[in-house]
C-alpha cells in the first residue's frame, strides 16, 4: 500500500435547552408519528420528522409488512411523500425516533442503509446538505450535519 484515504466524520450533541424552535416541533411531530408506527414484526417503531425549506413540515413511521422486505422504514416514508408532493422545496432536516413497544425510554437509532443512500438522493438533487438528527436515549440529539457524516465514501456521481 503506497496511499491511504482517510475520512473524518462526527456528531454534535445538542444537550434539549439547546434545540432550536424547529428541532423542538420536528422532535414533538416524530413522536406523535411513531406511536402510529405499523411495526408488529420487530415492534421496533420509528418515527421521522421532515422540514422542508417552504417551512412545511411532515412526519412518517416505519411500515412493516408480513413479507418483511417489503416494510419500508420511516425515513424514506417521509423523504418520498414530501418529495413526491413539494419536489421543488429543499428538505432542510430530518429528525429520527425509536422506540422498542414496551419500552418507556428512546432507542438509539441512525439510519439503515438504504435510508442514508436516500437522503444522499436528495442532497444530490438540491445540491445541498440534510441535516440528520437522532434522538438517543438520555434524550439528547445527535446532529450531522449532512449525509457524508454517516456514509463516508459515499456513492453521488455518476461521471465522478
Ligand atoms: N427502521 C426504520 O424505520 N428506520 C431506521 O432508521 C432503522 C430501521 C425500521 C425498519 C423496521 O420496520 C424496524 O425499524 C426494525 O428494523
Amino acid at each position: 500500500m503506497r496511499k491511504k484515504i482517510n475520512l473524518t466524520v462526527s456528531l454534535e450533541v445538542f444537550q434539549r435547552e439547546e434545540w432550536a424552535t424547529d428541532e423542538i416541533e420536528l422532535v414533538e411531530q416524530a413522536k406523535i408519528a411513531v406511536e402510529n408506527a405499523h411495526a408488529p414484526y420487530s415492534n421496533f417503531m420509528v418515527g421521522a420528522a421532515l422540514l422542508l425549506e417552504n417551512g412545511k413540515v411532515f412526519s412518517a413511521n416505519n411500515q412493516e409488512n408480513v413479507s418483511f422486505p417489503v416494510g419500508i422504514c420511516a425515513e424514506r416514508a417521509v423523504l418520498s411523500y414530501a418529495m413526491a408532493n413539494y419536489p421543488d422545496s429543499r428538505p432542510v432536516k430530518l429528525v429520527i425516533i425509536a422506540k422498542r413497544r414496551e419500552d418507556k425510554v428512546w432507542a438509539t437509532v441512525t439510519p439503515c442503509g438504504l435510508c442514508r443512500q436516500t437522503i444522499n438522493e436528495y442532497e444530490i438533487k438540491f445540491g445541498h446538505a440534510i441535516e440528520i438528527l437522532m434522538l438517543n436515549p438520555q434524550g439528547e440529539l445527535l446532529k450531522a450535519s449532512g449525509i457524508d457524516q454517516l456514509l463516508p465514501f459515499r456513492f453521488n456521481d455518476l461521471n465522478g
